[in-house]
């Protein structure tokens, strides 16, 4: 089987799949658990200031349910570690002592003051872990006392603290980043400026999940009221991989190790974060979805992978996508295909004549044959949008197929209709 051993910022794992700061990694027990069963790391939960702990609301989670499936988007408006500073750190010792090959990465926030931060490395360092993530991306409760996002948003802060960090630690130390801003680049950048060893994304999007329509409140309420909260699980994925991808390709980051999170729920999620340059993986809704026993899944399916394509390890996969990711205008727009209707697997539903009938380009005829529908594209008028693959509720009934038209590559940069053209090379 391939080699899945993972080293990430001079941080070494078994396997490339890490808890993500969160309630998996909260204390020992779990940790521990998670590790029994399996996982290259943990990003142990937020910690803050030595003091009284934070306090969490008791309501706190709430879910995204699309057609009876659940949790395919979660939400949270729970803030960093409620339990002691001193007990958190014994049970890190602890823990990086008894599992010395698993990554152990501690997350910190705390007040935007050098002080703060030299103070909390110390004690850190003390716990012999591998790493520190600056958790610059928490979007609620956080953010209003001037910590987590309010930090990420801002890139002069991040580049600030993530210098002050490298100053008082030797540590490496990994920039989170929060997904609630316009450019990615900004806040990536930043951390690279100020010597982050890596960047990870993304923390929640900002978000109002639902709204409780007899309390008359977003959800999750608290005794009748809500507030805006963080949002994850796969939904996210989209925005966490364009993300990742962005900071791939900048040469401003070249070279700077991404880890992916955001909706990583198989393998095969796994692996598109790992095309897309990440170097780790972190999860943490599939974990409280499913349990720690998905770690088998993961593991298995991305050797099995690895190896049916003949990559022997993750160096020979991360990245692989990234110079395929371009910009829209250099996409060739002579590149043409059209629908293709497998008449054995149709089942007659319709809706690929209706979705494009009623919203495309009326290609898809709607015949009878012996009095039985049928369903046929009519090529002049297909444009090859997708819309009829994505409709068609059977998996494999319609696929797209090239069209050989003898024209060149041509782009929109090169297209006569581009009145800001530049001469064909
Ligand atoms: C309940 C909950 C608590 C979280 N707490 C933290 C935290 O303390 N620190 C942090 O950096 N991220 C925290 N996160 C964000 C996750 O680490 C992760 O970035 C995010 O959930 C996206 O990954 P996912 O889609 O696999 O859940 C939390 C997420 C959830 C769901
Ligand atoms: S690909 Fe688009 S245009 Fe072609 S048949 Fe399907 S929906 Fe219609
Ligand atoms: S949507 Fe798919 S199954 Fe339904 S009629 Fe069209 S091709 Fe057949």
């Amino acid at each position: 089987m391939a080699d899945l051993r993972c080293t990430f910022a001079g941080i070494k794992s078994p396997n490339p799949f890490w808890l993500a700061s969160a309630p998996p990694t909260d204390k020992e027990y779990n940790v521990v658990r998670a590790f029994k069963a399996g996982w290259g790391g943990a990003v142990w939960k937020t910690l803050g200031e030595a003091g009284p702990p934070v306090v969490n609301t008791a309501s706190r989670y709430g879910t995204l349910e699309v057609n009876g499936q659940r949790m395919v988007g979660f939400n949270n408006i729970e803030l960093i570690t409620d339990r002691p500073l001193e007990v958190n750190l014994r049970e890190i010792k602890q823990v990086k002592r008894d599992w010395p090959d698993r990554a152990l990465i501690v997350s910190l926030m705390v007040p935007c003051v050098e002080e703060s931060w030299k103070s909390i490395l110390a004690t850190v360092e003390d716990t012999a872990c591998d790493g520190v993530e600056l958790n610059f991306g928490c979007p609620h409760g956080m953010s209003e006392r001037g910590m987590g996002a309010a930090v990420g948003q801002v890139p002069e802060y991040i580049e600030m603290v993530t210098r002050w960090c490298k100053q008082h630690t030797r540590m490496p130390v990994l920039v989170k980043l929060t997904p609630n801003v316009t450019n990615i680049l900004g806040p990536a950048r930043a951390a690279r400026q100020g010597g982050a060893d890596a960047v990870s994304l993304i923390n929640t999007v900002n978000s109002i999940i639902a709204v409780d329509l007899d309390a008359m409140a977003p959800a999750p309420t608290v005794d009748g009221k809500g507030t805006h909260g963080g949002y994850c699980g796969p939904a996210v994925k989209p925005i966490a991989l364009h993300m990742v991808a962005e900071i791939a390709r900048d040469p401003h980051c070249a070279g700077l190790p991404i880890s992916g999170i955001g909706g990583i729920a198989t393998w095969r999620d796994a692996a598109e974060f790992l095309a897309l340059g990440a170097g780790s993986v972190q999860v943490c809704t599939a974990a409280m979805h499913y349990g720690f026993k998905i770690i088998d899944d993961l593991v298995d399916g991305l050797g099995n992978w690895l190896d049916e394509k003949g990559y022997a390890d993750l160096p020979a996969v991360v990245g692989r996508a990234v110079p395929n990711v371009t910009d829209w205008q250099y996409l060739n727009l002579n590149h043409r295909i059209v629908a293709r209707i497998d008449q054995d697997r149709c089942i007659k539903c319709g809706l690929c004549h209706i979705a494009c009938e009623d919203t495309s380009h009326q290609a898809v005829a709607a015949t009878r044959i012996d009095g039985e529908r049928h369903y046929e594209v009519i090529d002049a008028e297909c444009v090859g949008c997708n819309l009829c693959m994505h409709a068609c509720p059977v998996t494999g009934c319609i696929s797209m197929v090239e069209v050989e038209t003898g024209k060149p590559y041509l782009n929109w940069t090169q297209h006569p209709n581009n009145p800001m053209r530049q001469a064909a090379e």
